[in-house]
């Protein structure tokens, strides 16, 4: 059977990957820490914890909170900065079969563009994500991530900063998300991937209080998938480009959805939280699927339930 998928078509080198089973960006750390779980390798790609220039502590606790199928999280871009990434990650990274796709947020574009330029050409590092789609951060994040101008400006600044092959991750948070793929897709971008949380809250009814330190969060898991599939087949529907779904996949009938509504690939964030074998559990069930169904290549499934 054949998994392997193509990324980014239209780049110089492109992004192959052996088969469509992806992790979300601050759901699987930076891949390191679940090698011990299962071999990692297995999985079509990585990509780790959002990364910005200066290191950050995040947000004030509580920083998540349970709802009904699904997860409130507030951490705020809590990571190393891009120098540590560079320096400790890269070069384990750089020994690794799977490719990592590093996710960057910046306050501002010339943040995008300079953490572009940073990561450029660093070995262990085979595409960038482009978060435009963060709840938690007071500037920047989402706020691009919600107006087609501001998308394409900060797609094209990446793109003008790296010779990487460049993925746009769209927020839910926006009134048409078709204009903001066109727009992300016109300025650049390689593939689209979506979607990032949906700005939700809980409020803790004996302290009177939000129960957030930040009042507000990003909803993910189960409840959110229904809204992440029609926005994959959207967007599918306008672009060009491979599309990347994301989104409460949590089983393997959940990831072959995204695929027919259109999604090449697809990204396992909430679910590694209760199973972190779940990425591979999905490629194991997509395998079956295929097998069953009599499909010898995966493309076949790519937006069937378009047809
Ligand atoms: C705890 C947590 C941290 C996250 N951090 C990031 C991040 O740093 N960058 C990003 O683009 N998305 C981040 N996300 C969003 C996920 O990558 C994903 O888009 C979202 O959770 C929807 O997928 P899911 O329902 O499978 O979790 C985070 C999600 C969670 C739950």
């Amino acid at each position: 059977m054949n998994l392997s998928v193509q990324l980014a078509p239209k780049h110089q080198s492109g992004l192959s990957l052996t088969n469509p089973v992806m992790t979300a960006s601050g759901t699987f750390s930076y891949g390191i820490e679940y090698s011990h779980f299962f071999d990692i390798q297995r999985l079509g790609a990585i990509v780790c914890k959002g990364t910005t220039l200066e290191p950050r502590d995040g947000n004030p606790q509580p920083r998540l909170a349970e709802t009904a199928s699904g997860v409130l999280n507030s951490i705020g871009l809590q990571n190393i900065g891009v120098k540590a990434l560079i320096k400790e990650k890269a070069p384990i990274w750089a020994s690794w079969r799977v490719p990592v796709i590093v996710n960057i947020a910046g306050e501002t574009i010339d943040d995008y563009a300079q953490l572009a330029r940073q990561l450029n050409g660093v070995a262990g590092i085979s595409a960038i994500e482009v978060n435009i789609s963060c709840p938690n951060i007071k500037a920047g994040g989402a706020e691009f991530g919600a107006d087609p101008k501001s998308a394409a400006r900060v797609t094209a600044s990446v793109k003008a900063a790296t010779s990487l092959p460049i993925l746009v991750k769209l927020t839910p948070n926006t009134s048409d998300i078709a204009r903001i793929a066109t727009a992300v897709a016109e300025a650049g971008a390689d593939a689209i991937s979506l979607i990032n949380t949906l700005k939700g809250m809980v409020i803790d009814i004996t302290k009177r209080k939000p129960l957030l330190g930040n009042i507000t969060g990003g909803l993910s898991g189960p409840a959110i998938k229904p809204v992440a599939l029609s926005m994959v087949y959207e967007v599918a529907g306008v672009v060009d480009l491979p599309v990347i779904g994301c989104g409460g996949i949590t089983t393997a009938s959940d990831a072959i959805e995204f695929i027919m509504a259109g999604a090449s690939a697809i990204q396992v964030g909430t679910a590694n939280f209760a199973n972190p074998r779940a990425p591979l559990d999905i490629l194991e069930g997509i395998e079956q699927f295929m097998q069953k169904e009599g499909i010898s290549n995966l493309t076949d499934l790519i937006g069937a339930a378009r047809r």
